[in-house]
């Protein structure tokens, strides 16, 4: 079959790469696509934002099934417009999307649902805002309720911090409309994880378990991006907790969503927080994470058309997912300066060398240039290896990352480290 994906950054990468070597597919089409993305699709310059370009490029095309990589187009409703055409598509309609598109939404439907989450507040006023955090004090969280690329997070220390992130986003200055309101949310401490599922309908499939590392600086330090590495499986993720979050967090919040009328078919992605008094939600995505999804498409022995196609043609049930048993682990690579300005056509070389390393190389935000592969964006490559270990595959994709010859590159040096200590353990 022919497959769409629209999106064009790393998580795209993999899934057209683990789509092109689906024995179910026979012909790869990504929008927009990138570079790394080439060697896999046929790559057609419509952005992902563009939803009548996108539209206009599934009639042309008429794929048998649309994969759509970003939230944003889902939250645009590209999702509702391709099924009301007829088309198979794997990822929710606009309604579902909210979960992500408003974290207002999602917190008070996790509060409707009883899915256990950190305690919060939703606010448009700045004075209110203030009032709130000088009662609750620090450290504590404010985030903006709408998208905001996985930047809209500040973890505050301090009040002032806090009060200062709250006003920068209700003033419009800091993310746009999506700083209009904001969800100031008690502080939660613990080890993070990532929960996906497939959903159709009313079934929910769990994906093997992952951990990404959202802040910039060794050490999770520093401020949070949209992922600077991830790993897979999570070893604190056991199988008791996979369970419990399957049951009481994938299985209330589908049920929520479809109360309201709005059925889920696509990836749910739950972040949760391993805490002291229990398993917390910390946000839902309505998509694979990125650079979750390097990891998990590395691991990933099923045929990946035909599992995705089942789910958008609700029929998942009964479906098993096969993974490799090794460990994956991917280190992003972004620009130096990201998540806040930096600079853009610098040269980057070295790539077939960390290939011959044993690493994938993932492309993100790269263009070419001249014949040169160049950075066009913040998060720009995702070095990714398997190894019986997270020990080793961290060793061997540090040593792959030697190869890279990109002086404006930075990556952090840590990534998988919990995983390490508890092998070490
Ligand atoms: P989110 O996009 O809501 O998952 O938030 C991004 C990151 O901010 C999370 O991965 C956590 O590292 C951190 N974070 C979010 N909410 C909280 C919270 N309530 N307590 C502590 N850290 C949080
Ligand atoms: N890795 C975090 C996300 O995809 O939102």
């Amino acid at each position: 079959m022919k497959v769409l994906v629209v999106g064009g950054g790393g998580r795209e990468h993999a899934l057209c790469w683990k789509l092109h070597h689906s024995e179910s597919v026979s012909e790869v089409i990504c929008a927009p696509g990138n570079p790394g993305i080439a060697q896999h699709a046929r790559c057609i310059a419509v952005g992902a934002e563009n939803i009548e370009g996108l539209m206009r490029l599934a009639r042309d095309e008429q794929p048998r099934l649309v994969v759509i990589g970003p939230e944003v187009a889902l939250v645009k409703g590209l999702g509702n417009q391709l099924r009301a055409e007829g088309f198979a598509v794997f990822g929710p309609d606009d309604a579902a999307a909210e979960l992500e598109g408003s974290k207002s939404f999602s917190k008070k439907l996790m509060d409707e649902a009883g899915v256990p989450t950190a305690k919060f507040e939703t606010h448009t006023d700045a004075d209110q805002a203030e009032a709130l955090i000088r009662q609750w004090g620090a450290p504590i969280v404010v985030k903006a309720s709408g998208l905001a690329a996985g930047k809209g997070v500040i973890v505050a220390q301090t009040v002032k911090e806090a009060v200062h992130a709250a006003r920068d986003m209700l003033s419009g200055n800091a993310f746009g409309d999506a700083g209009s309101q904001v969800v100031i949310e008690e502080f939660l401490e613990g080890e993070e994880a990532s929960c996906l599922f497939l959903v159709s309908g009313d079934t929910i499939i769990p994906l093997a378990s992952s951990q990404d590392h959202k802040a910039l600086l060794d050490g999770d330090l520093g401020p949070n991006t949209g992922g600077m590495g991830a790993y897979s499986p999570a070893p604190c993720v056991t199988p008791a907790i996979e369970q419990e979050v399957l049951e009481t967090i994938a299985r209330p919040i589908i049920a929520a969503l479809k109360a309201r009328g709005a059925e889920f078919i696509g990836t749910l992605y739950a972040g949760i927080m391993l805490t002291d008094d229990g398993i917390k939600t910390l946000e839902f995505n309505v998509r694979f994470g990125d650079p979750e999804c390097q990891p998990l498409m590395s691991r990933l022995k099923s045929d990946l058309g035909e599992v995705l196609l089942a789910a958008a043609e609700k029929r998942l049930d009964g479906v098993e997912l096969e993974w490799d048993q090794r460990k994956a682990l991917c280190v992003a690579v972004v620009s130096t300066g990201y998540p806040a300005n930096f600079e853009k056509g610098q040269v980057i070389s070295g790539l077939d060398a960390v290939e011959a390393a044993g690493a994938m190389v993932f492309h993100a935000g790269t263009a070419k240039k001249d014949g040169a592969i160049v950075n066009a964006g913040g998060r720009v490559l995702g070095i990714t290896i398997l190894a019986d270990s997270v020990k080793e595959a961290q060793i061997a994709v540090y040593k792959a990352l030697g190869k890279l010859d990109w002086k404006g590159g930075f990556y952090r040096k840590d990534i998988g480290y919990r995983a390490v200590q508890r092998e070490e353990a």
